[in-house]
């Protein structure tokens, strides 16, 4: 009797360490003020398994719109924070953030996905999630459905009221001609150290860039700091001003892996931006270790994301939910429409 129950005791424990072991991490950066990692635990349970329902269905259609909603996430956060500004049309006031240079190569349909799993996430919960957390789900969704880690998001994000203009979106992106004392300089004022600037560029594990990106690297002169071969390839695929795409890691294109690394290793990095990460000494032992170690990689890329995901972001009576991502509420007709005639009817009944 005594060894069967220290053997079902045993099992048990086996069991509870090996749910612990799938479960998706969260990494030990702060909380800021007015987020938690169960924010919506009450108000819509099932906020995130929507979410990832429907990307799971949309990648097994095309996988490259995991990088495009990824990038999205970055472009919301680095400019005015998390707040889903990027996600709004232009208005009266001027052109959006979408209109600024930058941000004209983040994917058309990216901004769609996040307005249908806004719809789903709405009509089963009412208007509860903001556009900016499903944003950060969404990010992290992609980054796990394409190979990566999977980890929890905090959550409590309000929607802004108004996007940047194109000389903040400008100021808060870096180009990718930058260099890497210029990224880690732009980027320690948003408090990201070095080893978040290297596990961050690895976002660029998957997704693809338009030749425009890089081609100063090809033309009129060759960057001497790209392997030849790789040189050679790029140049075929990018003859001058062409329009054309390439992949971003170039050993595994569509998988979220550490050979991102391996590629900077072997001078076949596309960008300055990423390149240079291995050239520079206070960044190189950096990659070198995120080469070795994917695990590592992940650990300090989730770390990474979490201090990118809560950066100057609206929570509490701050902003608002949308009824639409593309709108604030007070510009969007349906929800005036509909907010009209809720108030019409409570004073037919009075
Ligand atoms: C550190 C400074 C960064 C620079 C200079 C930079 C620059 C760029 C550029 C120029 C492109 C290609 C755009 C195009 O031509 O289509 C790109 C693509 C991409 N970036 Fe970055 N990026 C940076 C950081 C990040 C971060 C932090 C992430 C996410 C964690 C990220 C994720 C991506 C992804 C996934 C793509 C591919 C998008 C697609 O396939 O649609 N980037 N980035």
């Amino acid at each position: 009797m005594a060894s069967s129950i220290s053997f079902l005791l045993a099992l048990s424990l086996l069991l509870i360490s090996s749910q612990l072991c799938v479960a998706a991490v969260h990494s030990d950066v702060p909380l800021v003020k007015g987020l938690s990692w169960n924010f919506h635990h009450s108000s819509c349970p099932n906020v995130e398994t929507i979410v990832r329902k429907h990307l799971k269905k949309v990648f097994k259609e095309d996988v490259g719109q995991a990088a495009g909603l990824l990038r999205l996430h970055f472009h919301d956060c680095f400019v005015q924070g998390c707040d889903g500004s990027v996600l709004l049309d232009g208005s009266a006031s001027g052109p959006s953030e979408q209109q600024a240079p930058p941000n004209l190569s983040l994917r058309s349909k990216a901004f769609e996905i996040i307005d249908d799993l806004r719809k789903l996430v709405h009509d089963k919960c009412g208007r509860v999630v903001s556009c900016a957390d499903i944003t950060a789900i969404a990010a992290r969704d992609s980054v796990h459905l394409s190979g990566g880690p999977d980890y929890e998001v905090p959550l409590g994000r309000r929607d802004g009221l108004n996007f940047a203009t194109t000389e903040a979106t400008l100021a808060n992106l870096p180009a990718p001609s930058s260099n890497a004392d210029t990224i880690l300089t732009s980027l320690a004022t948003k408090n990201l150290d070095a080893t978040d600037v290297v596990a961050l560029s690895g976002g660029h594990t998957i997704g693809i860039s338009h030749c425009s990106s890089f081609t100063e690297r090809l033309y009129p002169s060759e960057d001497p700091t790209m392997d030849e071969d790789f040189l050679k390839d790029l140049k075929y695929n990018c003859p001058p001003n062409s329009n054309n795409t390439t992949p971003q890691d170039v050993r595994t294109p569509n998988l979220f892996d550490n050979n991102y690394y391996v590629d900077l290793i072997f001078r076949q990095g596309l960008f300055t931006s990423d390149q240079d990460l291995y050239t520079n000494k206070k960044t190189r032992e950096i990659v070198k270790s995120f080469a070795l170690d994917q695990e590592l990689f992940f650990e300090k890329f989730v770390h990474a994301m979490t201090k990118m995901g809560q950066l100057s972001v609206l929570a509490g009576n701050q902003g608002e939910i949308r009824a639409d991502c593309s709108f604030r509420n007070s510009d969007n007709p349906s929800y005036l429409k509909s907010n009209v005639a809720d108030f019409d009817e409570s004073k037919s009944e009075l």
